[in-house]
């Protein structure tokens, strides 16, 4: 019997439950509490090398090898490594260079002061794993908690509870699966505007968009401009559009101009110099999603690739993911994908990039709409 776990946002569990019985035919549903899912799942994909969990909401997965429950960590420790010893034979062992340890989320990323990534608790956790490892493993320089090289195999051990690790692997091949607990590391300057420079910092990351020094950015739902704040770090040249107040910090940027407007009120032919067009105005999907085909539909526009917030206002909206990324997809994008970033709140994030010159809303397509 095979089962697979994930770990998601805390709240996460019912949508994450809903996608995965829709794109993966075969697995069901075992246990879970807030932010930790596990599933069982049909052998051959456990034996698939080359299996990797296709899901928005899942923030990371692995298969599944047991669980120890304890109070003693050193206990706990060596319990997993008498399992893994026990289990596997020494050359497969021997293919974990990486030892990922993290804590289910708990509360909403943003709330209670709890933003995810590797907590203190979970790095203790490593450091008593390296300690407890046997010899042959140590060897060849384990790495705790960094980031894995594509290909490597990764020990993952998630503390459901403080005495209750839940232990697997995943073999590293998304960028989010080489991050522990697939949240990236971000360095957070002394000053942010608001948590939403980390929304951006992990969407940039995650998106991988090919942004470069210079590109003009613009941002619907702009205000007060922490993810403005984290483009302009990155060299761009941005422009926020928002009938709200913008933070001082921003204001003074010679790199950056407020708009202050809702966007369907500008003409579309102000959003012609952007190369780059994020999204996080609070407004429901579709709302959002008819803003942006208004403005890259226009014969004007150049945008390469967006980075889209699409909030949530309830879990049931999450079953029109596929039809917000095959519209978006529909304006000539060639890679659309969807992510719930460890970051994001009750939203998710929708990148696309590669407009194909010639397809239906690609640059070489001629007039277009009025604006
Ligand atoms: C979540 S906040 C944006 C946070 C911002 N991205 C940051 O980094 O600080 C949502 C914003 O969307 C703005 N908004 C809502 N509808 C809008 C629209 N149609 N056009 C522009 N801004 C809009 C609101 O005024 C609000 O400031």
């Amino acid at each position: 019997m095979s089962f697979l776990f994930v770990t998601c946002q805390a709240g996460a569990e019912v949508p994450l439950k809903a996608e995965i019985a829709r794109r993966y035919r075969g697995f069901r549903f075992a246990f879970s509490r807030p932010g930790f899912v596990t599933f069982k799942i049909p052998d051959d994909i456990r034996r698939d090398r080359q299996f990797d969990l296709k899901s928005v909401f899942a923030r990371t997965w692995g298969f599944s090898i047991d669980k120890v429950s304890g109070t003693d960590g050193h206990e706990l420790a060596r319990s997993v490594w008498s399992v893994l010893t026990e289990r596997y034979p020494s050359e497969t062992l021997a293919e974990f260079r990486n030892i990922h340890v993290w804590e289910r989320d708990r509360y909403l990323p943003g709330d209670n002061d709890f933003e995810p990534g590797v907590s203190p608790l979970a790095e203790e956790v490593a450091e008593l794993l390296l300690e407890t490892a046997p010899e042959s493993q140590r060897e060849p320089g384990l790495q705790l908690n960094e980031i894995a090289a594509p290909e490597d195999r990764v020990l993952d051990v998630v503390l459901v509870e403080p005495g209750e690790w839940w232990f697997g692997w995943h073999r590293a091949g998304s960028i989010q699966s080489t991050w522990p607990g697939g949240v990236p590391f971000i360095d957070v300057p002394d000053e942010i505007v608001s948590r939403t420079y980390l929304k951006m910092a992990e969407a940039l990351q995650w998106s991988e968009l090919p942004l470069e020094k210079g590109d003009a950015c613009v941002e619907i739902g702009s205000a007060p401009g922490g993810s403005c704040q984290a483009l302009l770090e990155r060299g761009m040249t941005v422009t926020g559009v928002d009938p709200a107040d913008m933070h001082e910090s921003l204001l003074a940027n010679p790199y950056f101009t407020h708009l202050r407007a809702r966007a369907k009120n500008l003409k579309r032919r102000m959003f012609s110099d952007f190369r780059w067009l994020m999204s996080d105005a609070s407004a429901v999907p579709n709302y959002t999603l008819d803003s942006v085909e208004a403005i890259i539909e226009h014969k004007s526009s150049k945008v390469d690739g967006l980075l889209l917030t699409l909030k949530l206002t309830d879990w049931n909206a999450a079953e029109h993911i596929p039809d917000f990324t095959k519209r978006v997809r529909s304006w000539g994008y060639a890679y659309v994908r969807a992510r719930q970033l460890a970051h994001n709140r009750r939203e998710f994030c929708l990148a696309a990039s590669g407009r194909i010159p010639g397809k239906p809303g690609g640059p070489s397509k001629q007039g277009g709409k009025a604006g």
